[in-house]
């Protein structure tokens, strides 16, 4: 009866992490999305101690019960306290931790299953299809969890520069190969020493794989380790014959896969070359020739052509986000409106340095979700825009992604706002965005730069505007 019981309660728990992914595709029903798919998670867990099949003891109920207290604790705290440009570290950090359970449970299942001093007649062949689980969800496991541990130090500026060995990736080939040879091993020898050194080879590829990748790709690399630590999940879904974890794997695989490659996709560059290239850690200069001049504007002179202006469009970039000046631009927003400015966000998709990253920034500061526009519905509208406001934001603006075939990110599709009548330029100086490369966008006759922190300058611009 109870196996029943909980069959039903897995179905329910599995559509309700389906809506709430669904849900949490729009920013309007983001939040109870996630609340959903949490309450699938806990109807599953749930079920899972209550109405589970076979005895066990009282002190594994109250072990589980430390463990999801403890765990719960520090999850909530954590996440409360964190800021918003930190999450992508977060993410990476509970990402690895999701692909050690992964791990540790084929580590455990290993020795529960083939005993080691019990190794079935002829090798472990007789169980293939299990041990095909464990090894898949033991090796990819491991490599979710060092390679988020090591995408978490660079992330948090622990390990700043990317390490490249000489013929790394022959490097990384032959860990690889080590890894296969091993698993194949293990059909045949079920001894603690195969399965560790397979725990162990694993680890450090994990480790290879993401040293070399330069911190500012690092958002790529922790959606694509999300998607292995939803496939390693999904194996245990296989072990256990849990269809719940099973589904709950696939859709963190299927979604890490699928947001990987539309990042990869909206920065033109194909995933390889995230993994096996170094962009983004070196200056690789454009061949722009002629740069032109520069041309500065001061806070008031900002703001007297914005206030005059009918139309303004703001760009918001990852400076706008290290600045967290996303009240401030708010503020900006609202008392223009006040002054009779229509106001827009144009929203890019790679903006900042996570997905959705200005979307989430705005929507913190309550901007009403109806200002921010896609990249696709905004640009027919910059050549009838009085004032284009780029704020923390470089290649996502950047013309030579359209006009020079030598720029590394030429092909990616841009924020065209050179084709406003004004085009105001807010960072601290003239350097470089993620992509390291000059913008030819500052160089333009009809752009000034308003040079200072976004927070500072947005600051000033609103109390001028008040004397308005
Ligand atoms: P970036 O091109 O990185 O430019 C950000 C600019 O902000 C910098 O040029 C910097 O110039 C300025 N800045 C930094 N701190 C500031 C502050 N306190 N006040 C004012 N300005 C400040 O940013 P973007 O235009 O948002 O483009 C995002 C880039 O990240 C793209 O190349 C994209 O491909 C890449 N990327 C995005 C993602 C996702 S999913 N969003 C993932 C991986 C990579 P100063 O130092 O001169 O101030």
């Amino acid at each position: 009866m109870n196996q029943h019981i909980l069959s039903i309660l897995y179905i329910i728990a599995s559509v309700l992490f389906i809506i709430g992914l669904k849900m949490m595709g729009n920013a309007k029903t983001a939040r109870k999305g996630n609340l959903l798919s949490a309450a699938g998670m806990i109807l599953a867990i749930a079920g899972t101690i209550l109405l589970h099949e076979g005895e066990v003891g009282n002190i594994v109920y109250v072990l589980i019960l430390l463990a999801i207290i403890i765990g719960t604790i520090i999850g909530w705290t954590t996440a409360r306290r964190v800021q918003m440009t930190k999450i992508p570290e977060l993410v990476s950090m509970f990402n690895g931790m999701g692909g050690a359970c992964a791990a540790l449970i084929s580590l455990i299942e290993f020795q529960h299953l083939f005993p080691f001093d019990h190794v079935p007649p002829g090798g472990s062949q007789g169980h293939s299809g299990t041990l095909i689980c464990i090894i898949s969800g033991l090796v990819i496991g491991s490599v979710s969890f060092a390679g988020s541990i090591i995408a978490f130090f660079k992330l948090n500026g622990v390990l700043d520069k990317p390490v490249r060995l000489p013929r790394y990736n022959y490097i990384n080939l032959l860990i690889l190969s080590v890894v296969a040879g091993i698993s194949i091993l293990l059909f045949y020898s079920a001894s603690p020493i195969t399965i560790y050194a397979l725990l162990a080879i694993a680890l450090l590829y994990g480790v290879m794989l993401v040293l070399p990748i330069g911190g500012a790709d690092m958002p790529v690399v922790i959606s694509l380790l999300n998607s292995f630590t939803g496939v390693a999940a999904a194996f245990g879904g296989f072990l256990y014959d849990n269809h719940v974890m099973l589904t709950g794997g696939i859709l963190v695989g299927s979604a890490g896969t699928l947001l990987t490659v539309v990042m990869c996709k909206a920065m033109n560059r194909p995933i390889m070359q995230v993994i096996f290239g170094a962009f983004g850690t070196t200056a690789s200069g454009s061949s722009v020739s002629e740069k032109g001049t520069i041309r500065d504007i001061s806070v008031s002179d900002t703001a007297a052509l914005m206030n005059y202006s009918k139309k303004v469009t703001i760009v918001p970039g990852y400076g706008l986000a290290v600045a967290q000046a996303q009240h401030a631009i708010h503020e900006l927003q609202t008392i223009l409106e006040d002054h009779g400015v229509e106001v827009k966000y144009a929203i890019h998709p790679v903006a900042g340095r996570m997905p959705g990253h200005m979307n989430v920034l705005l929507a913190e500061a309550s901007v009403d979700y109806d200002k921010l526009s896609e990249m696709d519905d905004i640009n027919p509208e910059f050549p009838n825009t009085d004032v284009v406001f780029v704020v923390g934001a470089n290649d996502v603006v950047n013309p030579a992604a359209k006009s020079d075939p030598a720029s590394p990110i030429f092909g990616m599709p841009i924020l065209e706002a050179e084709n406003a009548r004004n085009i105001i330029i807010n960072k601290r100086s003239m350097n470089a965005g993620y992509a390291g490369i000059d913008n030819l966008l500052f160089y333009n006759t009809k752009t000034s730069m308003l040079f200072g922190d976004a927070k500072n300058v947005i600051t000033k611009l609103v109390s001028e505007l008040k004397q308005m």
